[in-house]
């Protein structure tokens, strides 16, 4: 690595590593590197070495600071740079589409204070623990019949396309009250509208358009969902039903109903961020119990352990990898200068494997405490879905655990290519059920 006194910087490799979607699909690699950059440069300046690939970043690594910069939702703003590691071509993009604004849907993750509060509140009470109880019963028939699936399907497998992909889509779709036909649609739509770098995942056709094409499939997904949800908010308005949609449908914010890029940047960010997530966390905790049959049989044995290994497997995978922040003043993060207007991405996984705060940060310790982990992020941010998500993974491997004997891997497990949201995309199994 070579440093310059104002702006420590790490190797042209490294830098590329850091940001190569490629890299985080190869994962180990990557911990290294994020473990030499915490050691050696925590703070360290990420520079393209082509002019005008991207605008150069601040990379978080330490636990300590992702955390500082996380909570203070004054310094750090999430406005009004991307809130998401993006090429200058891919903000280009989303400007045209908005005209003017580097995020392609105004939401929570885009608003920063006072108006970032006055729309999560709206829904705050929703996703607390107390009204998600309600639910509980529904997710469990939906956990039971995925795990019924599982084992009609047994012994060999692959569980991320049976089990941990459609189980989180299911539930947040309930939530919001979108019938079960309709899902391949939003799952397309949700796809075309944040591309995807994964040419596995990506199944819309994205990756081989020109770019004036992308634009305008982009621009119908949009478009497209606001018709849908459009027609969602009508019937909501007339005859509301206690879901997520009936809250935001008849929201008012000072008074006044949302207005519609408002509400609808509401419904696609509760659609968009509850599923690939969960689904990450869910497909990291079955490959690490496939790989340690002994820590298997513990939490068959011991249900107390559950919650465990729900906060573990959210810990280990990190499955939203990071967010950008832009500093709104001259500051100072870990003894390093930062200007006012410069942008920093708080990596979760590199703060999640922080040996200062964990021991053996890549082991998987369903019994690990404490669990202080990052991966919902900190402060006014963060993740709103955090009940839902724990919730419905307990859920989840109760019924697993009920119904599976043993576990082992059948064949190599591929994480997809992704600097945003990532994990797992194939987990061959064997298994052997009760
Ligand atoms: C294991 C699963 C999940 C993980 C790891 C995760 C992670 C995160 C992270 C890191 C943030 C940004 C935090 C920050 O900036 O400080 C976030 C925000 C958010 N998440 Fe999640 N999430 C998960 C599941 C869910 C679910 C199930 C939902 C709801 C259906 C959800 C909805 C949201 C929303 C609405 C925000 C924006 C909050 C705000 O800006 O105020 N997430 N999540």
């Amino acid at each position: 690595m070579t440093a310059t006194r104002e702006r420590p910087s790490p190797s042209p490799e490294v830098a590329r590593a850091v940001i190569d979607p490629k890299s985080y699909a190869a994962w180990d690699g990557l911990l290294d590197t994020f473990d030499a950059l915490r050691r050696d440069m925590p703070v360290a300046w990420i520079s393209p070495s082509e002019d005008g690939v991207f605008e150069p970043f601040w990379l978080v690594t330490r636990y300590d600071d992702v955390m500082q910069v996380s909570k203070d939702n004054t310094t750090y703003l999430n406005h009004p740079k991307s809130v998401v590691f993006s090429l200058n071509e891919g903000i280009e993009f989303a400007k045209n589409l908005t005209g003017g604004s580097p995020h392609m849907v105004a939401s929570l993750v885009t608003f920063d204070a006072p108006i970032h509060m006055k729309y999560r509140k709206l829904t705050q009470e929703w996703f607390k623990p107390k009204n998600l109880s309600r639910l509980e019963n529904e997710i469990r028939g939906l956990a039971q019949a995925t795990v019924q699936r599982l084992v009609d399907a047994g012994p060999a497998v692959d569980f991320v396309p049976l089990v941990s992909a459609p189980y989180p889509l299911h539930v947040v779709m309930q939530i919001m009250g979108v019938p079960e036909e309709d899902e391949p649609r939003m799952l397309m739509l949700t796809q075309q509208m944040f591309g995807g770098q994964d040419d596995d995942l990506n199944q819309s056709g994205m990756k081989d358009l020109p770019p004036d094409a992308i634009t305008q499939l982009v621009a119908g997904a949009v478009a497209d969902f606001e018709r849908y949800f459009a027609a969602i908010t009508a019937k909501k308005r007339a005859c509301p039903t206690g879901d997520v949609s009936s809250i935001i449908a008849n929201a008012t914010i000072d008074g006044a109903p949302l207005n519609d890029r408002d509400m609808m940047g509401y419904y696609i960010i509760l659609a968009a961020a509850g599923h690939d997530t969960t689904s990450a966390s869910t497909a990291g905790a079955m490959l690490a119990l496939a790989q340690d049959p002994a820590q298997f049989a513990r939490v068959k044995a011991d249900r107390s352990l559950l919650s465990g290994i729900v906060e573990e497997a959210i810990r280990w995978t990190s499955p939203v990898q990071h967010f950008m922040r832009t500093a709104a003043c001259d500051t100072e993060l870990g003894g390093q200068p930062i200007a006012k207007g410069d942008w920093l991405m708080i990596n979760y996984v590199a703060a999640n494997h922080d040996p200062a705060q964990f021991e053996s940060p890549r082991k998987f310790d369903a019994a690990r405490t404490p669990n202080r982990h990052l991966a919902f992020g900190a402060g006014a941010h963060q993740c709103l879905g955090l009940h839902l998500a724990r919730l419905e993974m307990r859920i989840l491997f109760e019924a697993l655990l009920d119904r599976i004997d043993s576990v082992e891997l059948a064949g190599e497990p591929r994480r997809s290519s992704s600097t945003f949201v990532g994990g797992l995309k194939t987990l061959p199994l064997n298994i052997r059920t009760a």
